[in-house]
């Protein structure tokens, strides 16, 4: 089993995108039962839905699924394998959570990608979609990765 928490500010648009679109390329691989993923906000918008543009651009690329925002703790990092945060920002919210060993666990989302960058933010930019092409990037990169570095444990090899 590997945990994934997606990280942003609010957890109403990038991470719960991240988390959304990150769950259905799992399942495309049929390796849903191999993965715990999830997300959370560094400030959440605790109970809120998924914003309501986010919802809409997920839609338009036939990505189902909700997601009640909610605020990371230490306790997140500690649980998880993977930390994955959308920005900058993020990172150094998350690495003051951190000690010891724990900031290994926390990457960029496209720090899998062959142009390692913040994801448009569209709350500020409004443009949902650029969000969603980094997101859909970083994540099917961040995929590719793990199916190389975990082969084994998730008994890929034998299967495709
Ligand atoms: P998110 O977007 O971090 O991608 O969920 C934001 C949501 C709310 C705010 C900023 C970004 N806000 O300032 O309220």
């Amino acid at each position: 089993m590997i945990s994934v928490c997606f990280v942003c500010l609010g957890n109403i648009c990038r991470s719960p995108m991240a988390e959304l679109v990150f769950k259905k390329m799992v399942k495309e691989k049929g390796l849903e039962n191999s993965f715990r993923v999830t997300s959370c906000g560094t400030e959440a918008e605790e109970g809120c839905s998924v914003y309501h543009n986010a919802k809409l651009t997920l839609e338009r690329h036939n990505v189902e699924g909700n997601h009640i925002a909610r605020q990371l703790t230490k306790s997140d990092i500690i649980n998880n394998d993977y930390i994955l945060v959308m920005d900058s920002a993020n990172l150094s919210d998350v690495l003051r959570l951190c000690s010891g060993a724990l900031g290994e666990k926390v990457y960029k989302l496209t720090a899998f990608t062959s142009r390692p960058r913040d994801v448009s933010d569209p709350w500020y930019t409004r443009d949902f979609e650029k969000a969603y092409s980094d997101i859909y990037e970083g994540c099917e990169r961040f995929l590719d990765y793990l199916i190389l570095e975990h082969s084994a444990a998730l008994n890929y090899d034998k299967r495709h």
